[in-house]
């Protein structure tokens, strides 16, 4: 699988990107909001090879990584859950490197994944959990069209205090009515 946009390559992640990974991931002030900070290069080698091998196997998550042409550095990622019963459900997240935000890169490169993920594997539904204070993730989903489904509060437990979860949705059907193919 090998997906490319006019700026972007994203693939899916190997062994040799756990540097460039763990560059951008350890960074605790830009990742306050995520489940999982590596504190060392074996953290990422771990999350490496805990990754499932195979894209769109069910109760797994599958992780990409996104890769700027112009300096061919490996910028962010973006990992995919498969689930449901059905298979054809996904959540994704998306971490770009902070250097490289603000340039539209999580736009460019979500957008692709979407579509790949509604026309090539035919998905339903793409589902994303976010932090309320995560202003930046909550403005990147609203301009692709998910829709806010649920506010939960107080119900995960992430970086040593419960935090609320919004969930934020977007049906294939949906994509199509207002995002033109990228
Ligand atoms: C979530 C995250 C990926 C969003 O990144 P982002 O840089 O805000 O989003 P984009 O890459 O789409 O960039 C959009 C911005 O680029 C600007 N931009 C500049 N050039 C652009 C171009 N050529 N095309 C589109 N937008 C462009 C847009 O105007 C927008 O500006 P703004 O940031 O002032 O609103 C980023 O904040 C992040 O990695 N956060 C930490 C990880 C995290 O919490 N992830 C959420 C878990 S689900």
């Amino acid at each position: 699988m090998l997906i490319e946009t006019s700026r972007l390559i994203i693939k899916p992640i190997s062994i040799e990107d756990k540097n460039a990974v763990f560059e951008y991931r350890s960074d605790t002030k830009t990742n306050k909001y995520q489940g999982w900070i590596p504190k060392t290069i074996d953290d990422v080698i771990t999350f490496i090879n805990k990754t499932a091998k195979k894209n769109n196997l069910p109760e797994t998550w599958f992780q990409l990584v996104i890769q700027e042409k112009e300096t061919q550095k490996i910028i962010g990622d973006i990992g995919i859950h498969f689930f449901g019963k059905e298979n054809k459900q996904v959540e994704i997240g998306c971490t770009l490197h902070k250097k490289f935000q603000h340039k539209g890169y999580a736009t460019e490169s979500l957008k692709r994944v979407i579509e790949y993920l509604f026309n090539e594997l035919d998905k339903h539904r793409i589902i994303t959990s976010i932090d309320p204070e995560n202003i930046s993730s909550i403005e990147l989903v609203k301009r692709i069209g998910f829709r806010k489904e649920a506010h939960f509060v107080e119900s995960l437990y992430i970086n040593g205090k419960w935090v609320d979860d919004v969930i934020f949705a977007l049906l294939k059907k949906d994509y199509f009515n207002t995002n033109k193919p990228s």
